[in-house]
């Protein structure tokens, strides 16, 4: 990671406190005084500020519940970030694994660790996102199949992947898929000609949301490891 990421990540400084005493040679890297903030360091790195040895923060693994009406975001702009109302210290060195639309609900995962979070969002490993969704329209009968196939949404130059479809009633269904298109649920049920007028993630590979609306954990170190390699 970068210097002055590494500073902050170990210390409470401000990203422009730590680029200001990098640059004023405060820091050093395997013994040598390192002035260009960008410099690529690695954990095994001995890194000092001011003589004293840096170690970062262990990387954090969180579910949260994300209510509707919020974004998923570090900063707050139309709507505010789904971290605003939570007490998560140094929610600006997080990133969601796959992010909601503001009117949708339910789990999202969050880290700074970005290897793990390429395996949940990375379609090539083929990690289950289970949406309870409710449609203005009854099914018509033969989604399944055509959302099996695949689906060509506008704008895309291939189909999307295999998901599966379950009928809970006519206007209520759970869809499974392994990739994270942009409003993908929403225009895969557009493409059907039907209407997502409510969506909610229940499940991503393993991982059932188990918190209430707002609420937010520590994922477990099974669940950490059940989205390794
Ligand atoms: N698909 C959508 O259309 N919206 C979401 O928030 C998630 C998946």
């Amino acid at each position: 990671m970068r210097l002055d990421k590494f500073v902050c990540k170990s210390t409470e400084l401000t990203r422009s406190d730590a680029i200001e005493l990098i640059q004023n040679g405060a820091v050093t890297v395997n013994d040598a005084i390192v002035t260009d903030e960008k410099t690529q360091v690695h954990e095994n790195n001995t890194v000092t500020l001011q003589g004293k040895r840096l170690s970062p923060r262990p990387f954090r693994y969180i579910l949260m519940h994300k209510p509707a009406g919020t974004i998923c975001s570090n900063i707050d702009e139309v709507y505010p970030s789904l971290f605003s109302a939570t007490n998560i210290e140094h929610s600006e060195e997080l990133h969601i694994a796959g992010r909601l639309d503001a009117d949708t609900t339910g789990l999202v995962l969050i880290t700074d660790d970005g290897h793990w979070s390429f395996n949940i969002t990375t379609p090539t490993q083929h990690c289950e996102k289970v949406y309870r969704v409710g449609l203005s329209r009854p099914i018509r009968g033969d989604e399944a199949e055509r959302f099996k196939q695949g689906i060509l949404l506008q704008g895309e130059s291939k189909p999307t992947l295999p998901a599966k479809l379950d009928v809970l009633s006519p206007q209520e269904v759970l869809l499974t898929i392994t990739e994270g298109k942009f409003h993908q649920v929403k225009r895969m049920f557009s493409a059907v000609g039907n209407r997502v007028v409510a969506l909610h993630r229940e499940r991503i590979g393993e991982v059932l949301l188990d918190v209430d609306t707002g609420e937010w954990r520590h994922l477990n170190d099974e669940e950490i490891a059940s989205f390794r390699s």
